[in-house]
């Protein structure tokens, strides 16, 4: 058996996002597009003795139990009760606390890697189970591409590959807490949502442009009225050319979409200067994200 393995974990964009109401156990249910780009964090697992050992190049995020990838360790060994431990390293190429599911997807990354590292032969709804227990974006990230995602998120049907987008990601110096987000949210301050059906045929169709016009976020309602920035980022990346902005998830990042590659990266260069944490992405595409095993 094999004593260590890397892995990548993307992040993720809501291409849609609306919320059909608010449920008894206090969780919003949703219909939502995620969609997984090339930002990726990287993730290395050693077993260890005993213990689970969370290290990072990054100073942002918690390195005990508070982080989600230490959870995902913590639940898997346990149900498994597996013996020994896991030294876990990650680069953090992702913003923290930005919408963009790094926390959920670098949880998903320690589910996957444990998985086969331990060769615990768990199946991919097996994992989504587990990884619901720990929050309503892991089973989209386990499951990767593009889904639609219902329930309280957890509930994941897969699209097929539509168009390959390129976005421009802007994430301002600061975060915004997704439970009050969610708390604060009013259907009746909302005066635009998206429309699933139209969006989805856009999307089997790979029209990029259709895509565009329907991509929306129910949630800019509450986060543009705590932080009204956010509207100017989506402003200025569209004075820029952009043929689409929106927040993804509870914000703050604002995602833009280009026509190209090119026009991504210039883009990023432009608001580069105001805003450090700007990224050109665009979707990922199907390779094995596990890329070395020794
Ligand atoms: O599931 P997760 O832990 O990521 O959710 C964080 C918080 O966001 C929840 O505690 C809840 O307050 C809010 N939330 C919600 N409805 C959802 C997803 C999250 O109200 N569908």
């Amino acid at each position: 058996m094999s004593n260590q393995i890397s892995i990548l974990a993307p992040a993720k964009i809501n291409l849609t996002l609306d919320v059909l109401g608010k449920r008894s156990d206090g969780y919003h249910e949703l219909a939502t597009v995620m969609h997984q780009v090339d930002l990726c964090d990287r993730i290395h697992i050693q077993r260890i003795e005993a213990g689970i050992v969370l290290d990072s190049d990054s100073r942002e995020m918690p390195l005990d139990r508070e982080n989600l990838a230490v959870q995902a360790a913590a639940l898997l060994l346990e149900r498994f009760r597996s013996g020994g431990g896991v030294h876990i390293f990650i680069e953090k190429k992702i913003p923290v606390g930005a919408g963009l599911a790094g926390g959920s997807t670098d949880a998903a990354a320690v589910l996957t890697a444990l998985n086969q590292l331990l060769d615990l032969g768990c199946s991919l709804e097996e994992l989504q189970l587990m990884g619901a227990e720990l929050g309503s974006d892991i089973p989209f990230c386990l499951a990767g591409g593009t889904a639609l995602c219902t329930g309280r998120g957890e509930i994941v049907q897969p699209l097929a590959p539509g168009p390959r987008l390129h976005f421009l990601l802007v994430k301002p110096p600061y975060s915004l807490s997704t439970a009050r987000v969610y708390q604060n949210y009013r259907p009746e301050r909302v005066f635009s949502r998206p429309r699933l059906e139209p969006f989805i045929s856009a999307w089997q169709r790979c029209d990029m442009m259709e895509v565009a016009r329907q991509m929306g976020n129910v949630l800019e309602s509450v986060s543009i009225e705590m932080k009204p920035e956010i509207q100017a980022i989506k402003d200025q990346a569209l004075a820029l050319g952009a043929i689409a902005a929106i927040m993804s998830g509870s914000g703050p990042t604002v995602a833009a979409l280009f026509p190209g590659a090119e026009e991504a990266r210039e883009a990023a260069v432009r608001m580069g200067k105001q805003y450090c944490q700007c990224y050109a992405v665009c979707s990922l595409t199907g390779e094995s994200l596990v890329e070395r095993q020794s």
